[in-house]
């Protein structure tokens, strides 16, 4: 049976998915079951579907081709933390900074709630890769949803269909994900545009059974399983048991003059610039060089045969934060959603295009805000809501890297670290070996910038940028990191980067966007045993000389400044860390007792031999 009149349907003979799907179908009491097979005509006629319900608004053919807007209920615009689960058989697997209830107890909370949840609606199937279909380091999920706006989104960001139930095969396993936006129709009730639950929302994860149910919301990272969800979450409990990593980091190449191409993962907490940071444009100076993007949010990374790290992009789109995106911060996002996306919560402008805050300098006289209202610049409130989203096909990226679908993947040679610090943290700092910077990785954070009563400037610890992601104990996920590091014979190098560091004046001290080049390359000629360093109390770090900084007015004293190791204050700095450290003391990792006291003794004692030779020069 089907809604859709598609040439066919997607076809299995896999019988755990048989199963599972009839047991979903069962308590979920759909009215109808799609097997997607994610062809080109499926989604045109779900969009057209949207279209017709309202969901979706079709953008001009002229100057947005194949796109969509669409605008939620103004109650389910973010990934909802609080209501996300880590439901392990034992708590303390789980660990106290995920949310967690016996998987018994959230069962049956959850069968409740998605018993006849799908009555009225049609129930999709979409069968999906994270990863290159096939690829030894790229696993299958399916998801089950009665949201079209899931299955449209999905097939732009992962590979779904038939042609992964093709590699699937007889007897092939996958990671079930069940969906529903918690809003049955019949008895009286009206399909709305953006359906979802007021009441009640779950994200819930079973990490032993490798299962995730999501209840009540249709938005992003809730409704997506395959990025957060699958890909973090999930992935993280898998890749401890088999000795992979799945991380929240982009990955892109930095191609020199001669073609070499040195690839680095880098690990940022949401809304720290990562997209921009994978589609860098490199400054004038810096012309021939070239910035190849693989993946701009999360990373699956395996020991290859030679002892390197190889690292894929499990999703096939971007599903980027629109509003500060602009032909200035990041031409190769506006090219990526030039045609074929979708727009979620933006605004929608007189001539039938988008338009969010940040996308051009003046505003346009008219438009039409996220909630359906007329918007005027004067009217006081923003066109976009902040956490708008473009769904945008990777392939569509200028700068995405001819090697981003090898199922082998690229060999990861960095990780870079960093956060939102105003204050302290120099601009780049290389961990002095691998046990430290996980240490570095794990103490890493942003300072807050909402002016909740007494958390401005406050720092979020956000190790390794995975708290809100990580499927299990941080603790024994930093333990995990440091096993990794133990059995490759020669680990990526680790550095700390802070684009966000303050002068007293208030201004930022960096200018940040392309000149970030600055900073990548002498990371990758560190990598290269090409530039110099010199040890300060915190790892090593460039001298003026070191960092390229020709065709920029930033003269020494500036430098001095962006870099600066203030003893006192790292030493409350460091202090700060036992926050986290007690949280965690359980299971933390007896090296970073060692690592916390080093750094103290460090910043105490030992000449800070950075300082000595800027002194020298000054
Ligand atoms: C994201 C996030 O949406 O990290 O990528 O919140
Ligand atoms: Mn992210």
């Amino acid at each position: 049976m089907s809604t859709i009149e598609t040439k066919e349907t997607a076809r299995t003979t896999n019988s755990k998915l048989l199963e599972w799907v009839e047991s979903a179908v069962a308590l979920c009491k759909p009215d109808q079951v799609y097997w997607c097979n994610g062809s080109q005509e499926e989604y045109d006629h779900l969009c057209e579907q949207m279209v017709a319900s309202g969901t979706f608004i079709r953008l001009n053919e002229a100057k947005r081709p194949n796109s969509f807007l669409c605008r939620s209920d103004p109650g389910d615009v973010a990934r909802v933390e609080d209501s996300t689960y880590i439901c392990s058989r034992r708590s303390e697997d789980a660990g106290p900074t995920n949310n967690w209830m016996a998987p018994d107890v959230m069962k049956a909370k959850l069968t409740a709630l998605f018993d006849g949840c799908m009555r009225g609606r049609t129930m999709y199937v979409i069968p999906f890769s994270m990863g290159p279909i096939g690829s030894h380091i790229a696993h299958i999920g399916v998801e089950v949803t009665d949201s079209p706006y899931v299955v449209v989104n999905m097939r732009i960001m992962t590979r779904m269909g038939q042609k992964v139930l093709d590699v699937l095969g007889e007897d092939g396993s996958f990671v079930p994900c069940l969906h529903s936006v918690g809003a049955p129709l019949g008895d009286g009730r009206k399909d709305v545009s953006w359906p979802c639950n007021a009441e009640h929302k779950y994200i819930v994860h079973f990490p032993e059974e490798r299962s995730i149910w999501s209840f009540g919301s249709g938005y992003g990272g809730n409704a997506l399983l395959g990025k957060k969800c699958f890909a973090l979450r999930i992935a993280s409990t898998m890749a401890r048991d088999e000795g992979w990593m799945a991380e929240h980091m982009l990955i892109l190449g930095v191609e020199d003059p001669k073609g070499n191409k040195t690839y680095v993962a880098a690990a940022f907490p949401s809304a720290c610039g990562k997209t921009n940071f994978a589609m860098l444009i490199p400054p004038e100076h810096f012309s021939d060089h070239k910035i190849w993007t693989i993946g701009d949010d999360i990373a699956w990374i395996k020991p290859g045969g030679d002892g390197r790290l190889y690292a894929i992009n499990p999703e096939y789109g971007f599903f980027g934060v629109a509003p500060g995106t602009s032909y200035k911060s990041n031409p190769n996002a506006m090219e990526s959603c030039r045609e074929n996306s979708i727009f979620t919560n933006v605004a929608l402008t007189d001539d039938g295009d988008v338009w969010w805050e940040g996308m051009t300098d003046a505003p346009p006289a008219h438009l039409i805000d996220w909630k359906g209202q007329d918007w005027t610049p004067d009217c006081g409130r923003p066109s976009s809501h902040a956490n708008a989203r473009f769904t945008a096909p990777a392939g569509q990226c200028p700068t995405i890297d001819p090697a981003w679908e090898d199922p082998n993947g690229v060999p990861i040679s960095a990780f870079i670290f960093g956060g939102r610090r105003m204050t302290k943290v120099p601009l780049v700092f290389q961990a002095f070996n691998w046990s430290h910077g996980v240490y570095i990785a794990s103490t890493m954070g942003s300072e807050m910038t909402a002016a909740a009563a007494g958390t401005l400037g406050k720092v979020r610890r956000d190790p390794f940028a995975m708290l809100p992601f990580c499927g299990y104990h941080m603790a024994d996920y930093f333990n995990h990191w440091l096993n990794i590091g133990r059995h490759i014979p020669n680990p990526p190098r680790i550095f700390h980067v802070n684009w966000f560091r303050k002068d007293k004046d208030g201004n930022f001290m960096w200018p940040g966007f392309g000149e970030n080049m600055r900073v990548l390359k002498w990371i990758v000629d560190r990598v290269h045993g090409g530039a110099y360093a010199v040890e300060s109390p915190v790892g090593w770090m460039p001298r003026y000389e070191d960092l390229e900084l020709n065709g920029l007015d930033f003269g020494f004293e500036k430098f001095s400044e962006v870099m600066e190791v203030d003893r006192e204050a790292w030493k409350e700095e460091v202090l700060s860390h036992e926050e986290l450290f007690l949280k965690l003391y359980d299971k933390l990792p007896k090296e970073f007792l060692h690592e916390f006291h080093l750094l103290l003794s460090r910043l105490t004692r030992s000449p800070n031999l950075w300082q000595h030779h800027q002194k020298m020069i000054d």
